[in-house]
């Protein structure tokens, strides 16, 4: 009723209520607060906070089973994952009012620790339905396919991935290093504003993890967040985290700079915890 009443006395040309929720959206591109979510009504996301503002690069790590992928999921809007409480914004809109395909559309990227496959539909295919969908929803100019095909190759180039893997079945039969590889090549296409990567590093070789970083950082701009979830500080010598967090049983309980990463490695995640096993 208020908020009727706040309407009637607005001149009809002055901004109304309905864009208020998006004036922040270029302090906070995503603002998660007191999020609980379930798994198959199993709760495991309890409380957790956190900010990405554009520009920033943020490292998750945490025991396994935290939660990490989970959040990921979430975000993603994938099935079988709820939110029961707290919210998820992404440039001030809530994620929770967004299907699978506008979340994409609004500039999110997740690349999952487990990418699936799709036998049957070519990557290339898939790249084209992605970026028609994505690039026409942000109003960029649509490719055409000698374009889709040279920008295609190329990202496929800077990830050391032969450009064959375009006309295979989307991460059919790939090993699990091609398929991180192959996740970090659509990432480079779809140019999100928020890119969240689960675990981009794990099954790489030396070498990949090279490759897969630099492809990362060449990504890093002052428009855009970039999301780590990783195991391991070496990933974080090659892409240096602006903040370190630890998510253990569902919420953050220690955020950092990327020093905390060192400190992990060393002292292990018990000390945080309460659990010696570390010790
Ligand atoms: N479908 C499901 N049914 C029941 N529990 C589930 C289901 N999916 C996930 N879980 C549980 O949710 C918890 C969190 O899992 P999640 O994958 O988010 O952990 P994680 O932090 O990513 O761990 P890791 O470091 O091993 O990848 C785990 O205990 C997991 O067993
Ligand atoms: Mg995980």
């Amino acid at each position: 009723m208020d908020r009727e009443q706040a309407g009637a006395h607005r001149k009809p040309n002055q901004p109304g209520l309905a864009s208020q929720p998006n004036r922040k959206a270029h302090q906070n591109m995503l603002e998660i607060r007191d999020l609980h979510a379930t798994v198959a009504d199993k709760p495991i996301l309890k409380g957790l906070n956190l900010t990405v503002k554009p520009g920033e690069v943020h490292a998750i790590m945490g025991p396994n089973g935290s939660g990490k992928s989970t959040l990921a999921n979430v975000l993603a809007g994938r099935d079988n994952y709820a939110i029961t409480g707290g919210e998820a914004l992404f440039e001030g809109k809530s994620l929770a009012d967004l299907e699978p395909e506008e979340r994409a559309q609004a500039g999110l990227f997740l690349a999952f620790q487990y990418p699936v496959e799709i036998p049957g539909v070519s990557n290339m295919e898939f790249l084209k339905a992605a970026l028609e969908s994505v690039r026409g929803a942000q109003g960029k100019e649509e490719w055409d396919s000698v374009t889709l095909l040279r920008q295609a190759r190329a990202a496929c180039k800077q990830v050391n991935l032969d450009a064959s893997f375009l006309k295979r079945g989307v991460n059919e039969g790939f090993s699990g290093g091609e398929k991180k590889r192959n996740e970090i090549m659509q990432m480079l296409l779809m140019e999100p504003k928020l890119a969240l990567l689960d675990e981009t590093d794990s099954g790489l070789d030396i070498d990949a993890l090279q490759t897969v970083a630099k492809g990362v950082n060449s990504l890093r701009s002052p428009e855009r967040g970039i999301v780590l979830v990783t195991h391991y500080q070496r990933l974080l010598d090659y892409i240096v985290p602006d903040f370190v967090h630890v998510l253990s049983n569902g919420q953050i309980i220690k955020s950092g700079g990327k020093e905390l990463a060192l400190e992990l490695e060393e002292k292990g995640y018990g000390w945080l915890t309460g659990e010696e096993e570390s010790a």
